[in-house]
């Protein structure tokens, strides 16, 4: 259903050690992730794919799939490439394969800021919890932008930073913190849109309060 390329890992050494770093964090969450997040993540990620304009047959592309929280969503009309850094946690995305019977789900330990795919090869994009976990997000987004075809959909899951100046400054402190545990907490929504590149058709919160962001998006190429 894909076909990959020629894969150039950057030889650039602190991206190199950001990304050993994020491996072990994750890799270190794989048994308790659900356990810990799923209350927090499932809602939106839920959400984002139910209003996804899947067409039977799309091929999709689950950015950072981590432990598969997804994979009830999806329809099972649609062939789903999961990549995702750390092996640990792709273990338990086997594991929902397996046990779910979802012969339509595919994954791949890969590094999504240098991914092995030809351009076009997917349809529409999902990314949850992901862009304020790579070291790069513009790196990330590039090669999303290059993978989905023109005109494709890329759908994010993000927390970006609060336009509440109290809230912003307490995530400006915390943000050493979080890049320890796995996440910034300080990136800016609008800068995010404007260089990512991509034409966002809707931004939104589930609540009024919330930490998280939805935005859909069109791949213009
Ligand atoms: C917060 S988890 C999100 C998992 C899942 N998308 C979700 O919403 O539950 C972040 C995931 O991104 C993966 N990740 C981080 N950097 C990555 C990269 N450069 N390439 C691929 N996956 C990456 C991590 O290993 C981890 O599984």
């Amino acid at each position: 259903m894909f076909t990959l390329r020629d894969f150039k890992p950057y030889g650039e050494s602190g991206i190199q050690l950001e990304l050993e770093s994020i491996k072990k964090i994750y890799g270190g969450y794989s048994n308790v992730y659900d356990a810990l997040f799923k209350r927090f993540f499932y809602p939106r990620i839920k959400h984002a794919i139910t209003y996804m304009e899947i067409k039977p047959g799309d091929r999709i592309l689950d950015v950072g799939v981590g432990t598969g929280l997804s994979f009830s969503v999806f329809p099972r009309h649609c062939k789903i490439v999961g990549i995702d850094l750390s092996t640990e946690m792709l273990g338990k995305a086997k594991e929902k394969i397996r046990e779910n019977n979802l012969d339509n789900i595919n994954l791949l330990s890969m590094d999504a800021m240098c991914a092995g795919f030809k351009d076009d090869s997917f349809d529409t994009v999902f990314i949850s919890h992901v862009v304020s976990v790579v070291p790069d997000p513009y790196k990330l987004m590039e090669e999303v932008r290059r993978v989905c075809r023109k005109g494709g959909q890329v759908v994010i899951v993000n927390h970006f930073k609060s336009r509440n100046k109290v809230v912003e400054a307490v995530e400006k402190i915390i943000n050493p913190v979080c890049k320890r545990i796995g996440w910034r907490s300080d990136m800016c929504l609008n800068e995010f849109i404007n260089r990512s590149g991509l034409r966002v058709e809707k931004k939104y919160m589930l609540k009024k309060l919330d930490f998280w962001h939805i935005l859909f998006a069109t791949n213009v190429k």
